[in-house]
């Protein structure tokens, strides 16, 4: 696939290196487009870079790999020209000391993604695990997600395989609200101290899809 990513950071330099490794020619966009060049020549040739709107441009994927509050305006810059394509949002909208969501009530960070980039098809993914969490290799961990369009969320599965995890689909992006209150869970209980792991209950004899 040809992947575009907003944002040169942590999450953006994971991602890259592990869809270049599965084969996919990603494009990093950055409000730095030097900086972007920079971090794409450290990845190898299956990575470009250039500015936000080379990366959203006639992409079959575009990764939103930027902070809750720098999304208004990248998309006030890119959202347009993202109409008809796959836009993976993966903001966690939480106040990273206390895990609060900095979303109002009712509302998701995605749902007003999808309003800043009309058109779009808009899928929540990659939210809770730390990005180094991320390399090929056979379902490592389990990658809750959520959007509107089934076509969008086999592309999006594909590259949650490729990145070494096992998509679960979960409905409709209007579940998205949900994603990003058990992320606010996670970062609640690592600031209380606690391993999220330990706070959830195994349940083996649950099927996958089940
Ligand atoms: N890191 C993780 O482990 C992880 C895991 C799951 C989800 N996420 C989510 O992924 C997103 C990115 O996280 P990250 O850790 O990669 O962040 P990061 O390392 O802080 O990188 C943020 C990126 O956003 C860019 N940016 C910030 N404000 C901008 C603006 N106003 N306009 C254009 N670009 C702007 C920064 O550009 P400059 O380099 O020019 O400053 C940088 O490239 C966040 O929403 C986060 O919740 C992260």
């Amino acid at each position: 696939m040809r992947i575009g990513i907003l944002g040169t950071g942590t999450l953006a330099r994971a991602l890259a290196d592990v869809w270049a490794q599965s084969g996919h020619d990603v494009m990093l966009g950055g409000r730095s487009p030097e900086k972007a060049a920079a971090l794409a020549a450290s990845l190898g040739a299956r990575v470009s870079g250039g500015d936000l709107l080379q990366a959203a441009k006639g992409r079959d994927a575009v990764l939103l790999a930027v902070p809750w509050d720098a999304v208004a305006d990248v998309l006030a810059t890119v959202g347009a020209g993202l109409a008809g394509q796959v836009l993976i949002d993966p903001v966690n909208p939480v106040r990273y000391s206390d895990g609060t969501v900095l979303v109002r009530d009712g509302h998701s960070a995605a749902q007003e993604i999808a309003r800043l980039a009309p058109g779009a098809h808009v899928v929540k993914a990659f939210t809770f695990f730390p990005a180094s969490q991320w390399h090929p290799g056979e379902g490592h961990v389990t990658v809750a997600m959520c959007g509107d369009n089934d076509q969008t969320m086999d592309v999006v599965g594909t590259l949650v395989r490729d990145a070494g995890g096992v998509p679960a689909n979960l409905g409709p992006l209007s579940r998205a609200r949900q994603l990003e209150e058990a992320a606010g869970l996670v970062f609640a209980l690592v600031a209380g101290g606690f391993d999220p792991r330990s706070a959830v209950p195994s349940v083996p004899q649950v099927s996958r899809g089940a």
